[in-house]
């Protein structure tokens, strides 16, 4: 299958895991990292890495000019995006950040590098690309993503995660002028070349978990107005989508996603049982659904498809596998072609395609054959971890890989694809938190490689919002995602508290939910991950403070006749302690008393209560509470209450 090329002065070593291993540091220390640090030298004056800063650089987005000369990637957590010559293979300028650079973006006129910096208040800087230095910084919302600018050039959407809107900022006075609001943690974005309609992908679903269609969505808007035109809602089952893009014609998008098939008691992996990696086609001409595809083959899952990529012809799209460390190169038109033949009933005595097992287009979603004859899986070189973004140079095709400080160059010009591993930077020995993090991304550890950890936990260990039938607690009693931000700090784990530690459950979870037989070096390793996780602050703060309304509501809270507090003290919020509050739904035993979770974080984590019933934190209280035996909230005002939320949503 793929190789290094031949002519590759220098394919990093490394360990069976990806990790490189130091040794070959001395050959490729005279061949980039002296004109990477003198890079760094010349950087300017913004500001750099502190020290408590990993040495590590983790690539999340990658941007190519359109000479295709001049690589832009942006290393979230090295706080600097680098311009790469792929000709030279090297680092040729290195732009330090003031947060972690989550997106890139070049203006139509190719002047202006538009730079989104995660964190709270975002920053989306903008260079000029001639001079190098930077031209203004603009204000966005919490935890900015995915700068997309018009084709006029006068404006510019940046989704902000957290605040589940996009702005719109007005390039001329490098002002916000609105925000839109989308359902959730909206991730990636792109505009149509004729820049009618911006596509935006939703992470995660924002209903309840106990429904029968349970989805995330892609949410279009009119770039002109404002308006929503239209929620674009995926099959069941959707959600982690990671990336949007649209083809070069303008005529179709496509938006990568896991498939779940939560519905299913989670008994077995084989032909994706659990979770399928799928690929989202829209048709732009009438903004619809025309089909999913599945992108794993029978017997192996293609984990974590992210990042999407077009060739500028059009003719080839492709899609990371960043759980399997892998890309998919579609032929696109083969595969629309492939789409169109299908029926949508069932047409008796018409020929049918003998390469896929659909018959009917509500068929392919479910096809695990359906991609065989009109894409190629290609590994990446061993030192290739955890490709996430992608971008095309050229006739090559190039994804940064987030966990090996790394970029893959893949050719297309020969009839079969060649790679080469492209190292940003040094080695850095990973410490067993990053190791933990590599391993609870990696699905080549699972049966099958059909998902790792952070295809149940998308988003840093958090929850992908649906209820799963796992086997611990028997089966028939599905249970909503927990949080794992701050699972080894709030022993039992799991809702009916089943496991005694997270250090178990991260055990059971190796060995139930990826069907493996690990080392205890892998488990270890991700407890320090899990450990090492931090809130991310509310989007409900102001400036870091709470609001008026949570200010009251924290009275409420504290308050022993509500006795919020009783259950959920201050500090990490639970008494670590199972209750009965009057949540058991149909699918629950008589004797079941759920552990007390946390409410930190509980911001992000809707659906709520241990089976996802409750879609919004005032359900709560509002419909799941009619006894007071979740705290006494029935003689709360409108008011009153409203304030309580804001406060627990602060939290
Ligand atoms: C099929 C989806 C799925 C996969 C894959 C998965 N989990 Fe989970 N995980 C869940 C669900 C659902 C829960 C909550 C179950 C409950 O409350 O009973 C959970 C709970 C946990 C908890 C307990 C959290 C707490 O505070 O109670 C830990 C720890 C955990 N998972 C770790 C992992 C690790 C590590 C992996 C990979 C080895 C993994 N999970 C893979 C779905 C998954
Ligand atoms: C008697 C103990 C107790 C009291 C009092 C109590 N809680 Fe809870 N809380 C729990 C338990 C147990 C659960 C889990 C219930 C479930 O999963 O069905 C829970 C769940 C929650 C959740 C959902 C969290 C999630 O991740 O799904 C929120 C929010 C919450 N409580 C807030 C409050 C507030 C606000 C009050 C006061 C009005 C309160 N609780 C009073 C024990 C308590």
């Amino acid at each position: 299958m793929p190789m290094n090329a031949p002519s590759d002065p220098s394919p990093r070593r490394a360990s069976p895991r990806g990790f490189a291993i130091p040794q070959p540091l001395i050959r490729w220390v005279g061949l980039l990292f002296i004109p990477w640090l003198s890079a760094l030298a010349a950087s300017g004056s913004s500001p750099g890495p502190t020290p408590a800063d990993p040495p590590w650089l983790s690539p999340a987005a990658i941007l190519a000019t359109p000479d295709g000369r001049t690589l832009y990637v942006a290393c979230a957590t090295g706080h600097k995006v680098l311009a790469y010559d792929p000709a030279t293979r090297q680092v040729t300028r290195t732009l330090t950040t003031v947060a972690p650079p989550t997106g890139l973006a070049l203006s139509p006129d190719g002047h202006r590098l538009y730079v989104t910096c995660a964190s709270p208040a975002s920053e989306v800087t903008v260079y000029d690309v001639p001079a190098g230095t930077v031209a203004f910084r603009i204000a966005a919302g919490h935890t900015a993503m995915s700068p997309v600018p018009t084709p006029d050039g006068k404006s510019l959407f940046v989704c902000n995660r957290f605040n589940n809107d996009v702005s719109l900022i007005d390039l001329r006075s490098h002002k916000e002028i609105r925000r839109i609001p989308v359902l959730r943690e909206p991730v990636a974005a792109a505009i149509t070349p004729d820049g009618r309609h911006l596509l935006v992908a939703n992470l995660l679903h924002a209903g309840r978990a106990d429904a029968d269609v349970v989805a995330a969505s892609v949410t279009v808007i009119d770039a002109a107005t404002g308006a929503v035109i239209k929620q674009l809602a995926l099959p069941s089952g959707s959600g982690a989508l990671q990336d949007i893009r649209i083809s070069p014609d303008g005529r179709h998008a496509v938006v990568s996603h896991i498939l779940a098939r939560f519905y299913l008691p989670t008994t077995q992996l084989e032909r994706g049982w659990m979770n399928t990696n799928a690929e989202t086609i829209i048709d732009l001409q009438d903004l619809s659904v025309l089909n999913t595809v599945l992108l794993d083959d029978v017997d192996s899952g293609a984990s974590n498809p992210w990042g999407i990529a077009w060739s500028p012809d059009g003719r080839t799209q492709v899609v990371t596998h960043a759980g399997t460390h892998e890309i998919s190169i579609i032929d696109f038109p083969a595969l629309l072609a492939k789409l169109a033949k299908l029926p949508v009933t069932p047409q008796p005595g018409r020929d049918s395609d003998t390469t896929a097992a659909s018959r009917v287009r509500a068929d392919v979603p479910n096809d695990l054959a359906f991609l065989r004859d009109v894409r190629r899986r290609v590994k990446l070189p061993d030192a290739d971890h955890g490709p996430r973004m992608v971008a095309f140079a050229g006739n090559q095709i190039i994804t940064a890989n987030y966990f090996s400080d790394s970029l893959t160059v893949i050719g297309l010009s020969n009839s079969y694809p060649y790679s080469t591993s492209l190292p940003l930077g040094p080695a850095p020995i990973p410490t067993p938190a990053r190791k933990g993090e590599a391993y609870f991304n990696d699905a080549t550890i699972c049966f099958q490689t059909w998902q790792s950890c952070a295809t149940c936990h998308p988003g840093d260990a958090r929850v992908d919002a649906l209820n799963w039938d796992l086997l611990n607690d028997g089966i028939g009693n599905p249970k909503n995602n927990k949080n794992l931000l701050l699972a080894h700090r709030t022993p039992p784990a799991m809702s009916l508290g089943i496991r005694d530690t997270a250090e178990v459950a991260v055990r059971a979870g190796i060995r139930h939910s990826l069907f493996t037989v690990q080392p205890e070096e892998v488990a270890t390793s991700i407890d320090e991950y899990l450990k090492s996780l931090q809130p991310v602050p509310s989007p409900y703060l102001k400036n870091g403070k709470i609001s008026p309304a949570a200010k009251r509501g924290k009275r409420i809270f504290d308050d022993p006749r509500v006795a919020c507090a009783s259950c959920h003290p201050q500090g990490l919020f639970t008494d670590l302690s199972p209750h009965d509050v009057g949540t058991r739904g149909k699918f629950d035993a008589p004797t079941d008393r759920f552990d007390t979770p946390t409410l930190i974080e509980v911001w992000r984590t809707a659906p709520y209560l241990h089976d996802g019933s409750a879609a919004s934190m005032r359900e709560v209280f509002s419909g799941h509470n009619p006894s007071d035996r979740h705290g006494q909230t029935s003689h709360l005002s409108k008011s009153e209450l409203d304030d309580l939320v804001a406060y627990v949503l602060s939290l």
